[in-house]
């Protein structure tokens, strides 16, 4: 963990990191290509989900190779386990393009870690293409995959890279129905911030229907009450310009890939009153 906590001060990596992140912005500037590698139809990211079909390969093979007569297959395992690094690897940097500074210092070690382990892997492919074992270079990327594996972990799991923070906010909305003021003073149009407990939510009044969302942004906590609204009634982030539809909280453009969540909303006796679902 100190080595960890080490890494994330780095900062020297930061003059890399900076130059990686101009190259990466420029290649993925389409913004479907960006919203296809974030996940943002899928409804989480989608980088997690790529690295099974490498790392089931690579796994398989590892074990294919401890078996006698299995070289063969295992040789195949790695052609498609390398050739399936493609797609995980451009998610992974559209994601890691996003990530605070600290968290791309980890991103950069982890995907030189992951880079390393791809090599070596073509590098086994190219040796038992030729007639050798290429056992050995194999099993060592495995292990420098493992510690790849280590370091997106750390970055998912510890540091929140890739997951809701609108999700945790919505955990600490009162599940009792409590009052955010009358809604005759709710403007038509233009969403208004109100703090329920100690949340902030987002309100967006159409006529006399009310849409109340956790105002976190899902992507990295940004606050949507700051945002511009569209005309097509969406709230754009002002932090990395993730689009979410105001009536029903719909992601409609990353970098966040999760909707933002939406709370219960009544009116009672002219009050707006809303309560987590
Ligand atoms: S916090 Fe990154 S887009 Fe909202």
């Amino acid at each position: 963990m100190q080595i960890l906590n080490r890494l994330e001060e780095a900062r020297s990596l930061d003059g890399v990191a900076e130059k990686l992140q101009a190259v990466v912005t420029a290649v993925a500037k389409p913004r479907r290509l960006r919203d296809l590698l974030h996940g943002t139809y899928v409804g989480h990211a989608v980088h997690p989900v790529l690295v099974q079909l490498p790392v089931g390969a690579f796994m398989s093979a590892a074990v294919l190779d401890l078996v006698p007569g299995a070289h063969k297959a295992a040789t195949t395992l790695i052609g498609v386990g390398t050739a399936a690094t493609a797609p995980a690897v451009a998610a992974g940097w559209v994601d890691w393009s996003q990530l605070t500074k600290d968290r791309q210092r980890v991103g950069l070690v982890h995907a030189a870690a992951n880079a390393v382990a791809i090599t070596l892997y073509g590098a086994s492919l190219v040796a038992r293409l030729r007639g050798g074992s290429g056992r050995a270079l194999s099993y060592t990327g495995l292990t420098v995959a493992g510690l790849g594996a280590y370091l997106g972990g750390h970055l998912s799991y510890a540091r929140g890279a890739g997951v809701s923070h609108a999700a945790t906010e919505l955990t600490r909305v009162p599940s009792a129905w409590t009052s955010v003021g009358p809604l005759a003073e709710l403007p038509t149009g233009k969403p208004v911030v109100r703090t329920v407990g100690d949340v902030p939510v987002l309100l967006w009044r159409d006529g006399d229907q009310v849409t109340a969302m956790i105002e976190r942004c899902s992507h990295a906590g940004g606050p949507l009450g700051e945002g511009e609204v569209t005309a097509e009634g969406c709230v754009v982030c002002p932090w990395h310009g993730s689009t979410f539809r105001l009536r029903d909280g719909v992601v409609v453009h990353g970098p966040a890939s999760a909707n933002q969540p939406l709370l219960r909303v009544r009116v009672t006796g002219g009050d707006v009153e809303v309560a987590q679902p």
